[in-house]
Parts: structure tokens; sequence; C-alpha cells
């Protein structure tokens, strides 16, 4: 079982991971800045601390074996907080992890944050904040697993995914629940080869893809 450390554990899909976590027998410890937001889930396995991730958080790494990264600053804020959180509380994690020689490293990142470039579009700054924590990871020496889901659904999940890019942009989607279970499937892999994988609805058991 993981002593797990989820940073964005009150997000839509931090939560969801939280809960899933929970009920295959990990411990969860929840830095979050409001403890409201996970007051529904009790369990004698889940630790919540108040945090705020723009603030020194290196104090929640201590005896973690897993650190899952699935902040973010969200879409109705602008490039300073992409800066903050996307780009330097993930660098942050990153370093703290390291640090406290934690074994594993798994990253939420997204579909387009291997090369901002290739597409113009209105959210490149994101892309790039995205790329430069996962190049952070990359070259950290952590063992890593960086998951980059296409476009998030508030759908109930299909354990189903593919990992190769779609050519129709229209399936280059994911519900949130199927990413939370690619991170606990990633949490349990004992496989220590790093991985970079795109998300996508699909047709392959999510835990095929993290054997
Ligand atoms: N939207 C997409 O289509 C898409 C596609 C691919 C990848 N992604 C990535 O997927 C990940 C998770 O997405 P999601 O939908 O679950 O996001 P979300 O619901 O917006 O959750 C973001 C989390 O980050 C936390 N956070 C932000 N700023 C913080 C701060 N200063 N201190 C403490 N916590 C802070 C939020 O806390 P609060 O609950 O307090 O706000 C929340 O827990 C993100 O990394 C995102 O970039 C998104």
């Amino acid at each position: 079982m993981a002593n797990a450390l989820i940073i964005g554990a009150s997000g839509q899909i931090g939560k969801q991971a939280v809960g899933k976590l929970l009920d295959a027998g990990h411990h969860v410890v929840a830095p979050v800045r409001n403890k409201d937001k996970l007051s529904d889930i009790e369990h004698p396995h889940l630790s919540v601390v108040e945090q705020d991730l723009e603030k020194d958080f290196s104090a929640h790494f201590e005896g973690v074996d897993t650190v899952v990264f699935t902040a973010g600053s969200g879409g109705n804020t602008g490039a300073e907080k992409t800066l903050l959180i996307d780009l330097w509380a993930a660098r942050n994690a990153v370093n703290y992890a390291k640090s406290a020689k934690v074994p594993k490293f798994i990253m939420v990142s997204s579909i387009g944050a291997g090369d901002p470039d290739a597409v113009e579009s209105p959210i490149k700054p994101y892309l790039v904040a995205k790329h430069m924590a996962d190049e952070h990871l990359i070259h950290s020496g952590l063992h890593y697993i960086i998951l980059r889901p296409g476009t998030l659904l508030n759908e109930p999940g299909t354990h189903l995914v593919r990992t190769d890019m779609p050519t129709n942009k229209n399936e280059a989607v994911i519900p949130r629940e199927d990413v939370a279970t690619a991170i606990v499937e990633s949490v349990a892999r004992e496989n220590n080869n790093d991985v970079i994988t795109y998300l996508f609805k699909g047709e392959t058991p999510i835990a095929q893809v993290f054997q």
C-alpha cells in the first residue's frame, strides 16, 4: 500500500483520485487550501491539511512514497496563476519530492504539453507552463509517470482508454474519472520504467496501460 501525497486533492480529478486510492487501501495526504472541499470524505487513512501551493509546502513530503501533482490554476485565472501553479508549484513539488527521496512522481500534464509550438492556441502559455514542469520532472532523476490527457469531460468513466493521438480532434477527450483511475493504476504500478503517455477515451483497459 502506498503513502500517496495528492497535490490538487480538492480538484475535480484530485478528489476522485483520493476516493479511489482510499478504496484501494492506500494512505492519502491531501494538502488543500480549503479543507471543507474534502469534508464529505471521512476515512482513517486520509489526512487533510491546509496548504496554499503559493507558499512553501515542503513539509508534506516526509514518508511519502508517491507524489501526484494534479493541481492547476484553471481556465478562469490569468497568466500570473498559470506561472505560479501550473509551472512553479509543479516545479517546487518535484524539488521537494527529490529532497525527501520520494521514489515516484505522477504528473497530470496535458495534451499539447509535449510541443507547445505545434499548434497556435490561446492556451499556449498554459501549455508552455506544463511543458516546462514536465521537463523539470524528466530531468530530476525521480521515477516519473507523466499523464497527458485530452480535453477533460465530466461524465462517468469507461475504464477504457487509448494512448495514440486520434486524428479526429473531437475524439481527443477523456472523462475526468478515467484520469483518476489512471492515477490509481500509476500509484499501484510496480514496473519502474518511466512513462509519458497520452490518455483519451478508447478501447484498452486502463490497468493494461500501466502494467
Ligand atoms: N481542462 C482540461 O481539459 C485539461 C486537459 C488536460 C489536463 N488538464 C490538467 O488536469 C489537472 C486537473 O484538472 P481538474 O479539472 O481536476 O482541475 P481543477 O478541478 O481546477 O483542480 C485544480 C486543483 O488545484 C488546486 N489549486 C489551485 N491553486 C491552488 C493553490 N494556490 N493552493 C492550493 N491548491 C490550489 C485547486 O484547489 P481549489 O479546490 O481550492 O480551487 C484544485 O484542487 C490540471 O493539472 C489541469 O491542468 C486539464
